[in-house]
């Protein structure tokens, strides 16, 4: 019998999709269709598929050409598949021609005609039209923030503001933006606005973003006061907005996958969190500086309490903090926090070089990612035994180069 592979996301199942199942078909016996799971999906950058993963297995199944539909849930998924399923084809559109020449080492591959004039892409365009994003702020990480929403479809950077008119007007030539130096009238030019403006300023700008009706992205670190943030979360509830720290570490699907893991019991009860992360700053530079709020918490301590967060909760009994102060900041912070059953710590460094890494610590085995982890893209988990390291929970995922468009 002759299996034939192919894969795909059937959003708003049309024309094309048929065809290319039927072409798939008519290549062997069998046909397996690997439908992409939701959190795939957004882990490449495809934000709004309109049906989610049920609706999408139910709508390849009502065609009547797959014999058999799985779910493509992680990258290098389709290697395993091919050999588990002993697969002779895997068939694709010709969109995709010459990025999956790699599989010719596991099976033929087959670049299958495309559909002219219909695509996903193109039926959800017709009933939505893009949010327009706004940038506050014109600094480091607002440039990388630009090039890299490009790769996510429903939202497009369309302003840049910043007081000085220099600077927003050099920022929007490079970008093709509109540049405004005025917060009243950008805020009417866009839908959502991402505040990557200096720590100092966050507070007014949010606040006015979500009195405005704006929903809100704000950078690292999101406000220097509970208080405060309390009053913003307050306000963007009332108001039936999102507001959102962008902690882009959450959003790493190796991270997520090591949350996953660990609530699922693989390294039994967790009883140590330890996350570090240095990066060393030469002056001057505003993390430096303690008149613009600098220091290794400010920079820092929001990823790593990310992680002793997502996996310890919220419900610490006592923080301590040792930090060494150099000209009024903290150039390097440890910080332990203890729960009732576990204890976590946190070491920052800005003037002090560290390992910087994660290892959270179970009864039964220990996660380690190696530095960059807040970018996850590599973990073990590793137990007394070190034979059963080796194992299936050695997972690679490359989460920043793979995205939307990409294999
Ligand atoms: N396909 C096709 N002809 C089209 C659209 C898709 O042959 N007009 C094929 C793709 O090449 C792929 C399969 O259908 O092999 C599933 O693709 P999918 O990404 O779900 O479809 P698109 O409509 O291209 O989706 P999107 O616009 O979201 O990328």
């Amino acid at each position: 019998m002759k299996k034939v592979i192919t894969y795909g996301t059937y959003d708003l199942l049309h024309q094309g999709h048929l065809n290319l199942l039927r072409r798939a078909k008519e290549l062997g016996d069998y046909l397996i269709v690997g439908v992409t799971s939701d959190s795939f999906d957004r882990g490449r950058g495809k934000l709004n598929v309109r049906n989610n993963v049920l609706e999408r297995v139910e709508a390849v199944k009502a065609t009547g050409y797959a014999d058999e539909v799985i779910i493509e849930d992680y990258l290098g998924q389709k290697i395993d598949d091919i050999q588990k399923y002993n697969v002779d084809v895997f068939a694709i559109g010709s969109d995709w021609a010459g990025k999956f020449d790699y599989l010719n080492e596991f099976c033929e591959v087959v670049y299958l005609p495309r559909t002219e004039g219909i695509s996903s892409t193109m039926l959800r365009a017709e009933s939505q039209t893009s949010y327009r994003i706004g940038v506050v702020g014109s600094g480091r990480i607002a440039r990388r923030f630009v090039p890299e929403s490009r790769e996510v479809n429903g939202a497009e950077v369309t302003a840049v503001m910043n007081p000085e008119r220099e600077e927003a007007e050099g920022f929007a030539r490079q970008f093709g933006l509109k540049a405004f130096t005025g917060y009243a009238e950008f805020l009417g030019d866009v839908d959502l606005v991402y505040v990557a403006s200096p720590h100092l300023t966050h507070y007014e700008y949010v606040k006015e973003a979500l009195m405005a009706g704006k929903h809100v992205l704000c950078e690292i670190p999101f406000l220097l006061s509970r208080s405060e943030a309390e009053k913003m979360f307050a306000l963007a509830e009332e108001k039936n907005l999102v507001l959102m720290e962008a902690s882009k570490t959450a959003y790493c699907p190796a991270f997520g996958h090591i949350v996953t893991l660990v609530k699922s019991g693989i390294i039994g009860d967790v009883v140590d969190v330890q996350a570090s992360l240095s990066k060393m700053v030469p002056p001057p530079t505003r993390e430096l500086d303690a008149a613009q709020a600098g220091g290794a918490m400010t920079e820092h301590a929001p990823l790593t309490l990310l992680a002793i967060v997502k996996l310890l909760g919220v419900d610490w009994k006592d923080v301590n903090f040792h930090s060494l102060i150099k000209d009024g900041v903290d150039i390097y912070t440890k910080g332990v926090v203890n729960y009732p059953h576990a204890t976590a710590s946190f070491t920052l460094g800005i003037g002090v070089k560290t390992e910087g890494n994660l290892v959270i610590s179970g009864t039964k085995g220990y996660i380690y990612v190696p530095a960059p982890w807040w970018l996850t893209d590599f973990f073990e988990v590793r137990y007394e035994d070190q034979r059963n390291t080796s194992t299936a929970t050695t997972a690679r995922v490359f989460a920043t180069r793979f995205r939307n468009g990409s294999p």
